[in-house]
């Protein structure tokens, strides 16, 4: 069945669409089907959505692009063995933050030569795992790293290759806890302090270090191109008054998604042409040539890509008049509405164009009154045998999901037409080893 773009379905994958039966499937597969035989809550991903996003951005910038442009996964979005697979398979490169998350990408086939290392406060081991590999770049975050990997790259007779991570203190609009540039992050060198120009003069006159380039993330889940265009000026003004030309630039990633049919239209287009157009004018007014970008989405990637199956549990109304729908899962595999106050959808797996509705409140089953999914929705009646389908669950629940109550992580699919593939087996109570060991 064919649906409406501006319907709720528009913001499920791409491969979403109805059975015979009015129910929802994805890549052909009964949601309710694969809830009965892999249990909730249940994430499943589309794979046709995550190549259509790989796709498109790396089609919109060799079209708006003149040089190289890479594109590396923040894999901080989500990561096990499987996905690693299927996006090194890709093509693309990879975003890493700690040394499970490089482990993953050398075990999933990411080419060494296409790896950069995030942090704030990097370990030695992560430096020197980091530097064993050769990869593309270690992103220094700050002077104090700069000095330790130094050190490391001296005491193992390797030159490193790094970006410095430039903080250009400007203020992004989204939500705080998500915003990395301003003047007062944690997060890089910060240019109004001028610890980003030292760091630019030490790492050039080290014997042990080649710098390569320089690197800016300015928050996520951003509609606006115009802080792009801002902080790549300022990142060219400081590389010029230090004389120092970039070989590589990575304008980090950021570019939202839409969780709710009111959010912005998340359209890539402007974000690549501002990133493009910035690069040209500001190397083109130097004489200078252009970079190679290395772009690092993240969320814009899967977020789509996932879908969260979960069944309907207890339902109560309180005598504030709310009505309340407990489901089985909740804060432990998505954290995202307690931290950010994220908004979410929700829709009926069998009935997902049912008219008749009922303002509910949608519960996890956590013991804290901010395990809430979402806050207000008109949702059709509801009984124990629904199942809900929650969108936009591909990024940031699953990499950032706990143990809390001692609720185990979910089982994770990826959909291709006619298959299956478990990316993640569901964790069993059993298997608690890393609770202490109780077997
Ligand atoms: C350095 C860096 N790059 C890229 C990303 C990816 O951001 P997003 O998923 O919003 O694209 C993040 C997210 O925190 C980040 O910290």
């Amino acid at each position: 069945m064919v649906y409406q773009s501006d319907s709720q379905l528009s913001i499920f994958p791409i491969s979403t669409s109805l059975d015979g039966g009015g129910s929802l499937t994805i890549a052909g597969h009964s949601l309710r089907q694969l809830a009965g035989v892999y249990g909730t809550p249940l994430y499943a991903y589309d794979g046709e959505t995550v190549r259509h996003q790989v796709q498109v951005l790396k089609t919109a910038f060799s079209h708006s692009y003149r040089g190289e442009a890479l594109i590396a996964y923040a894999s901080k979005a989500y990561l096990s063995l499987g996905i690693a697979r299927k996006l090194s398979a890709l093509g693309i490169g990879v975003d890493v933050v700690s040394l499970g998350e490089i482990k993953f990408a050398q075990k999933g086939g990411f080419d060494g030569g296409s790896v950069h290392l995030h942090g704030n406060n990097k370990s030695e081991a992560e430096l020197q795992a980091a530097l064993d590999w050769d990869i593309q770049a270690i992103v220094v975050d700050n002077l104090d790293e700069l000095s330790l990997l130094e050190e490391l790259a001296a005491r193992s007779g390797k030159k490193a290759r790094i970006w410095l991570r430039i903080t250009p203190d400007l203020e992004v609009n989204t939500h705080p806890h998500i915003e990395t540039s301003h003047s007062g992050s944690k997060f890089g060198l910060h240019i109004s302090n001028g610890q980003a120009a030292e760091a630019i003069r030490r790492a050039r006159s080290s014997r042990w270090l080649r710098l390569t380039g320089l690197h800016m993330h300015l928050g996520s889940q951003l509609f606006d191109p115009e802080p792009y265009r801002l902080a790549i000026q300022k990142l060219y003004a400081l590389a010029a008054e230090q004389q120092f030309i970039p070989e590589e630039l990575s304008p980090g990633g950021g570019w939202g998604v839409r969780y709710t049919t009111d959010d912005p239209c998340d359209d890539s287009q402007p974000w690549v042409d501002a990133i493009s157009r910035t690069v040209h004018d500001e190397c083109d007014s130097r004489g200078w040539p252009v970079p190679r970008l290395v772009i690092e989405p993240g969320r814009h990637l899967v977020a789509r890509a996932g879908v969260a199956i979960y069944r309907v549990g207890t339902q109560k109304d309180t005598p504030d008049g709310t009505h309340i729908v407990a489901l089985d899962g909740g804060m432990a595999d998505n954290p995202r509405v307690a931290l950010y106050n994220s908004q979410y959808t929700a829709l009926v797996v069998d009935r997902p164009l049912a008219s008749d509705k009922l303002k509910s409140r949608v519960v996890g089953k956590f013991c804290e009154s901010g395990d809430v999914l979402i806050p207000e929705i008109d949702l059709p009646h509801v009984s124990r045998s629904d199942f809900l389908a929650i969108p936009v669950a591909g990024a940031y629940q699953l990499s950032m999901s706990s143990n809390y109550n001692f609720a185990t992580r979910p089982c994770v699919l990826w959909l291709e037409p006619g298959r299956v593939e478990v990316l993640q087996e569901r964790e069993h109570p059993d298997q608690c080893q890393w609770w202490g060991g109780c077997a």
